[in-house]
């Protein structure tokens, strides 16, 4: 397996390889719902090419990016046992320079919900991603659902700019309780992530009423007494367009949340 330090080293690697890349972006710390990724990749491609890098520029001040969990040396470990070719770990010096051309989000989808809760974020992550992509060059990129709002604006990137990168969506992994994997639930106490857990079961239950009710409100109230979290941000009903709908739409829905437990940010959703 190699390891890529630069974008000059993974562009002269791209070069050389005739066939076609599955890749998978990540910022490390690797569970197993990236593994899931990267086994759908291996599955899909001549070649898979996964990267490990922590992008500041989707952190806000005060956010996590000091802390966010780097595990380098595990991850390359667990790349290398799923027969990755290569892992691109570059450094922000050599991705970014100090005075850029930069991308934006839209203006309404990309500051709606996580946006609006983190304003920014997604311009950082559109300008890593879209920087990765010209690197990697890759046929298909795969992501997960867990970060639906993401998902969507990357695919809408993807069209904007005309890239040639079939995005394959990439269903959430949860511990057997059903707790979403996330790098960032290694920061729960034991009594935090009891308490987290009542994200994934809010969801659960609304996906179960969502079959009986096509009303909103009601769900939510439900919801509501399910959750037991320090800080809701949000409760979001949405189709797979991230338009807002005020009722429930069988096979085009998207229920969200993001709330703090203790001082983790966690984000899920579910499917309908
Ligand atoms: O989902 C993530 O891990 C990151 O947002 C991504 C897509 C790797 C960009 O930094």
């Amino acid at each position: 397996m190699k390891i890529l330090n630069s974008p000059k080293e993974a562009i002269e690697f791209r070069k050389a390889l005739n066939g076609s890349i599955g890749f998978v972006p990540t910022m490390g710390a690797l569970h197993e719902g990236h593994l899931s990724l990267i086994e759908k990749a291996i599955s899909e491609n001549d070649f898979v090419v996964v990267s490990i890098f922590v992008n500041p520029t989707q952190f806000l001040p005060g956010e996590d990016l000091d802390k966010y969990p780097r595990r380098l040396e595990a991850d390359f470990e667990i790349c290398k046992r799923a027969g990755v070719d290569a892992v691109f770990t570059p450094t922000a010096e050599n991705m970014y320079t100090k005075d850029e051309v930069l991308i934006k989000a839209p203006k309404i989808k990309g500051y709606i919900l996580e946006g609006f809760n983190r304003p920014g974020h997604f311009d950082g992550v559109l300008q890593v991603v879209n920087k990765l992509f010209n690197i990697i060059k890759p046929a298909k990129a795969y992501f997960g659902k867990k970060d639906a709002q993401q998902l969507y604006l990357i695919k809408q990137m993807v069209k904007n700019f005309f890239f040639d990168i079939e995005i394959v969506e990439c269903e959430t992994k949860r511990e057997k309780d059903g707790l979403a994997l996330s790098s960032r639930n290694v920061y729960l106490s034991d009594e935090e992530r009891k308490r987290a857990l009542s994200i994934s079961k809010a969801l659960k239950r609304a996906a179960k009423l969502s079959s009986k009710t096509k009303n909103i409100e009601e769900i939510k109230k439900e919801m509501l007494d399910i959750l037991d979290v320090d800080e809701l941000q949000y409760i979001a009903f949405v189709d797979r367009d991230f338009n807002y709908i005020n009722k429930i739409k069988p096979g085009d829905t998207i229920i969200l949340i993001a709330a703090k437990v203790g001082n983790t940010r966690l984000i899920d959703n579910i499917w309908i």
